[in-house]
């Protein structure tokens, strides 16, 4: 920092300022797209890729029909070029400085402007800035970007490796590209156990030419923080891109709502980075930023505008929006037994948060088509489910501003990891100096946005470490992310803890040298569990971790959303296209084979029938799988076992979101539609959990109750055949704490007071406040449904009435003649979702909602409504 500037303060507003000296020519838009080797030119939309732009002229057809991911693999391996003109005016020519802002270049680029070579690119996820001013000329201009394989730029640097960094090839049911970890782009673009290859090219983010005299904006960050003494001061950053070093004025920093003010006085910075702290004045009425389910996600506009002593002239200007929260990662031991570990958990604004949460990947393939539209759907979807947290997770991209604007606008708390995931990575100087600039840009241009409540190094790359052998890795691992990384994240975002990676111990780790032996250790920081061949209804399978940051089972997106994407002839389960989607070793058997331990597959003749209700029973394993295991996790969270685990206070299950059509551990497919799943989380992260299990002999109830700490639990005992109990309990509670087990007792003895004879026979339904209007439910089996299926008589079940109450909001009755179980209701062509699936309904008439994305007519919507429940598929 230069040591000539001063500060003061001002509570006032600025008087009217004229003009703003800092312009920008849009080059985003049609340019052409020439492939040399197929003599192609096209025309493709910028930002965009060259995937796109090959749809768009027709060249090729849906990349994720069939197996074209492998049909269409020659793009990936060619080499593209961008060229477009563009006109230059003799105002832009009289600026002192004319430079090319390219915010996403993927990846391997050389640039030239009229002949004359401006620049070069090889990381995807950096901002690059070059002047053109001495290339540029008045009238007409051209530009041209020469893209090259980064398949094969990533071969040759293993090819130039002094030795190997593993992985090398991904597993060959991935049909991917190898040694995407040489280079600095979005990792899964080469496949991945639940995407396919597609290495595009091309401006995958916004290009211009800005001009300017003076200075330009080229980054603001404000991250504000509450002192010691509970007053909130605003860390600013502005970074000016200066065109000489002889500029003066004041920087005048505004907050809306409140009015509030500040200058700061600039004359001749020796940096363009220029630091100054906004003191929001003691007494200031500030609303908090609070993440989903707590408060309101308060946010104001901060603007900052640089401009002349007189304030006359504003050389440049540039606003942004922040929030105002505490936040706080607590490592504290859990006991006086130091054996005991310590805690992970995080408080915002001194409330200790449970993290209900869930993992996102890149929503396409082909970012350009991650639309505003599209990632609002998928966002609402996760807080409708009281969804609070997502992990970005370190295979995919930094994501784009609307992204981390919606999370900050739906109080989504985001544990951000650095984009490096399941590999070992080089050390070479130019392989760190790319990695530096990209953290330096990235924490710069993101470490606004409150949403965002934590760094991460990579993903499991401390795990990947530990099973290879050498020094040299663990040399290579510790330079890049403790000596490159570290230092960068925490000097520019020291508001945030940072953690080298996930899974990782936390404190634990930095004692261990930064490389944990056990990163997947209970007792300290996150874990990710996965079991493929353990019955995951059984609690007992399950850890006790502090955080659960990432856990799931494999189950296939809806039928509706594979179907478009196959033949008719492709339609069965094991069918060759269908064994091509899936991407995880084996894993179409295995999610039968974990189906079936709890219920009887279907055996439909019909292959395409059978391929259907496969992925019914499938989704049934994957929404009761997820349940079992996020209940535990919240049953833990105030409770401490003898040994020291326990306190969970985070359950992110893997994944959210889909990149295509096809298997994957997902909620949300690829079209937006729920899984069953999905509705099931809407119960399992409810505020008022009603959690019922069998612990050895006994039925244990947790309740969690955030409405009161007294009230009624409604416990009924029915059997199968029958829609009115055999027994119906009430038990009154008082929670002395927030949640705790309110009832507990011998299984047989209560079924055998009941009248129940045989435990396949009967199961639990629990009310919790009400039986009529309940505040929660929930249920619960007994036995193994493949046990139980054979005393479960069929139900006629049927929509009897849909009436609409808005074009994007349906009501509908169900009835039934029998208790059914896992009821499917399914609005086929519509996009939208239920206000419950998959559920059991005990009663003759059930009343649902249906909201649509997009309007629709009643009788288009009645039309595409179908509904099933167990019993119906054998
Ligand atoms: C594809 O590009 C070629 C060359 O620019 C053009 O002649 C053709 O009309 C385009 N096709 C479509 C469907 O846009
Ligand atoms: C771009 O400009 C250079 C230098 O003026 C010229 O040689 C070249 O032909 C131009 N290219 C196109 C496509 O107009
Ligand atoms: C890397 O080396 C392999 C084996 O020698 C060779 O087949 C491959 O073409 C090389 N890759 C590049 C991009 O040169
Ligand atoms: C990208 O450019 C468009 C104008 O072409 C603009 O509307 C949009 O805000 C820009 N996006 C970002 C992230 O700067
Ligand atoms: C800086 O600019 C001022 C007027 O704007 C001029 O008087 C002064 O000589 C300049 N200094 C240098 C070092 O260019
Ligand atoms: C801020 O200023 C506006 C316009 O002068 C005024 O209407 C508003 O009441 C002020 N708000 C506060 C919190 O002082
Ligand atoms: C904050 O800025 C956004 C975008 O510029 C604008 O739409 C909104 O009205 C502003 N809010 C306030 C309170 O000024
Ligand atoms: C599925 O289960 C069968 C029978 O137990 C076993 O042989 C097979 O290995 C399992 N498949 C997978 C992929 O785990
Ligand atoms: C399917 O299984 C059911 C119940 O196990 C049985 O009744 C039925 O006959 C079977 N159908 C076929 C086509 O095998
Ligand atoms: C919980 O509250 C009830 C009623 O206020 C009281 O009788 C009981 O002793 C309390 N239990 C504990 C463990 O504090």
């Amino acid at each position: 920092m230069s040591k000539c500037w001063c500060v003061c303060v001002l509570f006032s507003l600025f008087s009217s300022v004229t003009g703003i000296n800092q312009k920008t020519l849009d080059l985003n838009g049609r340019w052409d797209i020439i492939n040399v080797n197929k003599g192609y030119r096209i025309s493709g939309e910028v930002p965009g890729s060259v995937y796109t732009a090959l749809i768009g002229n027709k060249t090729i057809g849906d990349p994720y029909f069939r197996d074209n991911d492998v049909q269409y693999r020659w793009i990936g391996r060619d080499d593209w070029t961008y060229t477009r003109l563009f006109e230059i005016s003799d105002e832009v020519m009289s600026k002192q400085a004319v430079v090319l802002v390219a915010e996403g270049l993927d990846t391997f680029s050389l640039i030239t402007v009229n002949g004359v070579k401006i620049g070069e690119s090889e990381n995807m996820f950096l901002r690059y800035v070059f002047d053109v001013k001495k290339a540029l000329k008045s009238g007409l201009n051209n530009i041209t970007i020469d893209f090259k394989s980064a398949v094969n730029i990533a071969s040759q640097l293993n090819n130039q490796s002094a030795y190997t960094i593993p992985p090398s090839c991904p597993n060959i049911v991935q049909n991917g590209e190898c040694f995407i970890n040489f280079i600095r782009k979005e990792q899964c673009s080469f496949s991945w156990n639940w995407a396919p290859s597609f290495p595009t090219q091309g401006i995958w983010r916004n290009i211009s030419i800005q001009y300017f005299d003076e200075a330009v904006v080229r980054g603001l960050s404000a991250v504000p923080i509450l002192d010691a003494d509970q007053n909130w001061v605003i860390h600013i950053t502005l970074h000016l891109d200066i065109s000489s070093q002889n500029i003066s004025g004041l920087v005048e920093t505004t907050l809306d709502k409140i009015n509030l003010s500040h200058v700061h006085l600039l004359s001749s910075p020796v940096y363009s980075d220029i630091y100054f702290n906004f003191n929001v004045p003691k007494g200031t009425h500030i609303d908090l930023w609070w993440p989903n389910g707590y408060g309101e996600q308060a946010l104001y506009n901060l603007t900052v505008k640089f401009v002349t002593f007189d304030k006359k002239q504003i050389m440049a200007q540039t606003s942004t929006r922040i929030g105002f929260r505490s936040l706080e990662l607590v490592q504290e031991p859990v006991s006086d037994n130091s054996s005991h570990g310590v805690t992970f958990y995080f408080k915002i604004n001194n409330v200790p948060i449970f993290f209900k949460g869930t993992n996102w990947v890149p929503a396409d393939s082909f970012l350009e088509r991650v639309t505003k539209t599209r990632l609002e759907r998928l966002l609402r979807s996760a807080v409708e489910v009281h969804i609070n947290s997502m992990r970005v997770w370190g295979g995919g991209v930094y994501e784009s501003e609307e992204f981390y604007g919606l999370c900050d606008e739906l109080g989504i708390m985001l544990w951000h990891d650095l984009m490096f995931s399941d590999a070992l990575y080089p050390s070479t100087k130019e392989f760190l100096a790319s990695v530096q600039n990209e953290i330096n840009h990235q924490v710069r241009r993101l470490k606004t946005h409150p949403s965002i409540i934590l760094w991460s190094g990579n993903n499991e790359n401390n795990e990947i470490l530990n099973e290879y052998q050498g020094d040299q890795y663990k040399k290579d691992y510790l330079t890049l992310y403790i000596d490159t990384i570290k230092p960068v994240v925490t000097l520019l975002d020291p508001s945030r803890p940072f953690v080298s990676s996930s899974p990782s111990n936390g404190p634990e780790t930095e004692k261990e040298g930064w490389i944990a032996k056990n990163p997947q250790s209970d007792f300290f920081g996150d874990v990710h569990f996965y079991n493929d061949s353990a019955d995951l209804w059984d609690i007992s399978v399950l850890d006790i971790p502090r955080f659960a940051s990432e856990f799931g089972t494999e189950s296939w997106c809806n039928f509706e959303t594979i179907e478009k994407v196959l033949s008719e002839a492709d339609l069965s389960y094991n069918s060759p296209m269908s064994l091509h989607r899936q991407h995880n070793v084996g894993g179409n058997e295995i999610m039968l084979n974990l189906t079936k331990i709890h219920i009887q597959l279907p055996n439909s003749t019909n292959p395409k029938q059978q391929f259907e209700d496969l992925i019914y029973v499938i989704q049934i394993h994957h929404a009761v799988a997820m349940r079992t295991e996020i209940e535990h996790y919240r049953r833990w969270t105030n409770q401490l076992q003898s040994d020291g685990r326990g306190h969970t206070m985070g359950a992110l299950y893997w994944q959210l979101n889909d990149i295509w059509q096809g298997p994957s551990w997902s909620s949300i497919d690829y079209d937006i539609k729920w899984k069953m799943l999905h509705y099931y989380a809407r119960k399992f992260f409810d505020p008022n959990l009603i959690s019922p299990y069998v612990d050895e002999d006994t039925l244990k109830v947790f309740l969690k109750s955030i409405l009161a700490s007294e009230g009624t639990l409604y416990m009924d005992l029915y059997t199968w055949k029958n829609m009115t109990p055999i027994k119906s309990w009430e038990k009154q509670f008082n929670l002395n704490e927030t949640s705790g087990c309110i009832f507990q007792n011998n299984l047989d003895n209560i079924l055998s007071d009941a009248g129940c004879k045989d435990k396949r026979d009967c199961f639990f339904y629990f009310s919790l406040n009400s039986k009529v209007n309940p505040t929660s439910t929930s249920w619960l089996p007994l036995a193994y449904f493949t046990d139980i299926q054979g005393r479960i008589p069929k139900s006629n079940i049927k929509i009897v009435d849909v009436a609409m109450v808005s074009s994007t909001e349906f009501l509908l009755t169900l009835s039934t003649d029998n208790i059914a179980p896992f009821v499917w209701i399914d609005s086929r062509g519509i996009s939208g979702r239920f206000s419950d699936n998959g559920f059991i309904m005990k009663d003759s008439l059930l009343q649902l909602t249906y909201k649509s994305w997009d309007s629709v007519d009643l009788a288009t919507f009645q039309k595409s409504l179908s509904v099933k429940s167990l019993m119906d598929i054998y």
